[in-house]
């Protein structure tokens, strides 16, 4: 099989591809990474020398490349993860989201419908459980929850998961679409909560709670999340909506303290140090207060289960980010980044 991961130089595709490639000498893994700024070809590094991964720098809104790249590569399946995922910049601007989220998949719908019986499939749609808006305790989101996009960024999310479902009815594309929770673990973008509040509090700075820090997320390791898109896409069902979830659901000060905990152990420093670092901060615009995922289905479809528990996995999260200064100072820094941008574009 060539399976082409989009995005595989941001966090869930560098996972992905770092679990999965050194496993299936089989499977020839084509990157199509346009390396914005949330991508990290330092991540893949381990992967240089593989001889069943392969890289290209791609612009995925670039219709004309989409479908020439397509035409050359010819994979048998997508796993499409590319995309701007950032709520917070989705607010500040939109339009980013509308030409990488839609356009974006769009293109890429349209370059494998054009390979007709060519593209086996199947074309697995990374969503999210933002789609569905928020939902009430004790409520979780199910596969037949009704799309209510809060913000930008689930809206343009959610565009492009009706434009997949088109294509699959019209155009009799094989589609599968996966709505995972909050995804946490090694190499995510400094900008979302664990990270930041981990490398944060590692630094002594200050450790910015939403509000009163009382909306909820449903968290999941990443690793886990990976290894149920493994499944879905090779013995999931075409048309189905899969659910992701670990069951895992926190409000965000009881996550924040609990980083602190871990850090303060990590460290041999007292707690306290760590929790006064805490601060209150403005409020998201139309902050969502509950997310929840209900994997049930998923898991009696395909016997997919969660590896990591809550404490786990963040005891692994937190230890990666000590552990590996040098990612950290070179995801935190903007030059560093440009250089590897330069030098691996089209090479790694
Ligand atoms: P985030 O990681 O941005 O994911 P999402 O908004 O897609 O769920 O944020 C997770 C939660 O943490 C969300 O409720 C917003 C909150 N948050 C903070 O309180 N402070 C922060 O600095 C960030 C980035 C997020």
């Amino acid at each position: 099989m060539k399976l082409l991961v989009t995005g595989g130089c941001g966090f869930i595709g560098s996972n992905f591809l770092n679990l999965f490639a050194p496993l299936h000498g089989e499977v020839s893994f084509l990157n199509w990474d346009g390396l914005f700024y949330a991508a990290n070809p330092h991540s893949l590094l381990s992967l240089e020398n593989s001889e069943n991964y392969r890289f290209r720098k791609i612009d995925l809104a670039d219709s004309e490349a989409v479908h020439a790249a397509f035409q050359e590569d010819r994979p048998d399946a997508v796993l499409h993860l590319a995309a701007e995922s950032h709520v917070d910049r989705s607010i500040k601007s939109a339009e980013p989201f509308l030409r990488s989220n839609v356009l974006g998949t769009l293109n890429l719908l349209s370059a494998a419908s054009a390979l007709g019986e060519q593209f086996k499939g199947p074309f697995v749609q990374m969503s999210t459980d933002e789609v569905f808006g928020s939902v009430e305790e004790p409520d979780a989101f199910t596969e037949d929850s009704p799309y209510h996009p809060n913000n930008p960024y689930a809206a343009s999310k959610a565009a492009a998961d009706h434009f997949a479902s088109a294509y699959a009815h019209t155009h009799n594309l094989s589609v599968r679409i996966v709505h995972c929770s909050n995804n946490y673990g090694p190499r995510q973008q400094p900008e979302k909560l664990i990270p930041l509040m981990v490398l944060n509090a590692l630094q002594r700075k200050p450790l910015p709670v939403y509000g009163r820090g009382e909306q909820v997320r449903d968290w999941i390791f990443v690793g886990d999340h990976c290894r149920a898109l493994w499944q879905i896409l090779t013995e999931g069902q075409d048309g189905r909506h899969y659910m992701v979830g670990a069951g895992n659901t926190q409000r965000n000060l009881d996550m924040v303290r609990s980083i602190c905990q871990r850090v303060a152990r990590l460290q041999g420093a007292p707690e306290q140090e760590l929790l006064d670092l805490i601060q209150f901060v403005q409020d998201r615009p139309g902050h969502d207060p509950r997310y929840a995922v209900d994997a049930s289905r998923t898991s009696r479809d395909l016997g997919w289960e969660p590896a990591e528990s809550f404490d786990s996995g963040l005891d692994l999260t937190v230890k990666w980010y000590l552990d590996n200064p040098d990612w950290v100072e070179k995801a935190q820094n903007p030059e560093h980044h440009q250089w590897l941008k330069e030098h691996y574009g089209g090479i790694l």
